[in-house]
């Protein structure tokens, strides 16, 4: 088969590195990739978010299937024109991918299907949103209705604080189309953790769960990131647990979607909150996380590509996934300054000395090949990940690759794994 890969951070070098490993794959192409995924596969420098040029694309180079990394192609209805087109893809539909596109219609499907979460209000002015948050108080969470680049959610712990999140969100602070309207909710307390579900439409298998470290600097303080690391899986979500949320909040979720005639294929990302021995849906993402999908990919390995397939057809109930008994642990290493402002183009060297096998993998999350050296080209620059028998093996394994990376203008965190240690 031909395959494109839509993308160009760590998420998508580890998906393309899994789907290499299966001899079903014949030529492996990723758009617009990076340095890293370049060793593997060809780069196409391609308007991914524009569903009518990455058709023509397919057709052009026989693509056989395409597998849609990030959410912005996704809620651009990359999938929808694929599918009209007659290539199989692995990613929901415009109609689907609203489960992150937007807050109330998440919330909205959770009432109509029973799934718990949060107590919530919509707003579509600010006055009204004001007054809500002066009549139930603080901690409160506020958030802006629309994709904002995982920077739309603020967790107020003061009223004063939630008052001017409201402000920010009308004043466009979070993007345009982020600006229109905010959702307000209750504070759930709890710890998180999060799971990950594909489905072909009806049917659905949990593929995985996974703990994410948010926050810039050591001992979960600083800013808020993209992900400065990740392991899976999730000890906090035990075999109880991961029962509860399927029978609670994915199957009714999956059900209510296929009920309306918008079926989810792909992957469903289940952001949750858990106390006191249950699971709330904090959110919905409609994509692999990253760098949630490294940790997946490197537990996963070639048969991601035949789930991927299974999804896309429709026959995920034939399905057996091997899972090993194992851990994986990624450590991400950032320009510094990240998540603020940070330079680019300053040189990584020593990643030629590192293994690269089914143990240990340096996938690249934001580097450009200059004058055949590899130099930063992004905040999150490197998913430094491992595998182990234990969490605390593949916590050794990572950080011993990490330490031999020679870049001066790097950082990254020192405790990635410590929830769970
Ligand atoms: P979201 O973009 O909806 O995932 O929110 C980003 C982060 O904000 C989550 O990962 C949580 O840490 C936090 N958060 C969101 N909603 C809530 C909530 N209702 N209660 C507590 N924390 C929340
Ligand atoms: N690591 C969080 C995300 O991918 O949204």
């Amino acid at each position: 088969m031909n395959i494109l890969v839509l993308g160009g951070g760590g998420r998508e070098h580890a998906l393309a590195w899994a789907i290499k490993q299966n001899p079903k794959c014949d030529r492996l192409i990723a758009a617009p990739g990076n340095a890293g995924i370049a060793e593997i596969a060809d780069c196409a420098a391609l308007e991914i978010d524009d569903p009518g040029v990455v058709v023509s694309f397919c057709e052009e180079n026989a693509v056989d299937f395409v597998v849609i990394g990030p959410e912005a192609p996704l809620v651009a209805g990359v999938a929808d024109r694929l599918a009209e087109a007659g290539i199989l893809a692995f990613g929901p539909t415009a109609a689907a991918s609203r489960l992150e596109a937007s807050k109330t219609f998440t919330k909205e499907i959770c009432a109509a299907c029973g799934a718990p979460t949060a107590a919530w209000a919509r707003f579509d002015a600010a006055e009204p949103a004001r007054a809500h948050i002066r009549a139930h108080g603080a901690p409160v969470v506020v958030k802006a209705d629309g994709l904002a680049a995982g920077k739309g959610v603020v967790v107020a712990a003061t009223e004063a604080e939630a008052l001017d999140a409201v402000e920010a969100v009308f004043s466009g602070a979070f993007g345009a189309q982020a600006g229109t309207a905010v959702v307000i909710e209750e504070f759930m307390e709890g710890d998180e953790a999060s799971f990950f579900v594909l489905c072909d439409g009806t049917a659905v298998m949990p593929a995985g769960s996974a703990q994410d470290y948010k926050r810039a600097f050591d001992g979960d303080t600083g800013p808020n990131t993209g992900g400065m690391g990740a392991h899976s899986p999730a000890p906090i979500l035990t075999e109880a647990l991961q029962q509860q949320v399927m029978d609670d909040i994915i199957r009714p979720t999956v059900a209510e979607m296929a009920r309306r005639g918008t079926p989810f294929r792909g992957v469903l990302y289940a952001g949750l909150m858990i106390s006191e021995g249950r699971a709330r849906l904090v959110e919905y993402n409609v994509r692999f996380g990253d760098p949630e999908a490294q940790v997946l990919m490197m537990r996963l390995g070639a048969q991601a590509l035949d789930l991927m397939l299974a999804c896309a057809e429709g026959r995920l109930a034939e399905c057996r996934p091997a899972w090993a008994d194992d851990h994986a642990l990624t450590v991400v290493m950032a320009s510094r300054g990240y998540p603020g402002a940070y330079e680019k183009g300053s040189e990584i060297r020593g990643l030629d000395t590192l293994p690269e096998d089914s143990w240990h993998m340096t996938f690249h999350a934001g580097t450009a090949r200059a004058a055949g050296r590899i130099v930063a080209d992004g905040g999150r620059v490197l998913d430094v990940t491992a595998r182990g028998a234990t969490l605390a093996e593949a916590q050794a394994r990572a950080y011993e690759m990490v330490a031999r990376i020679d870049w001066p203008e790097g950082i990254y965190r020192r405790d990635i794994g410590w929830r769970a240690l």
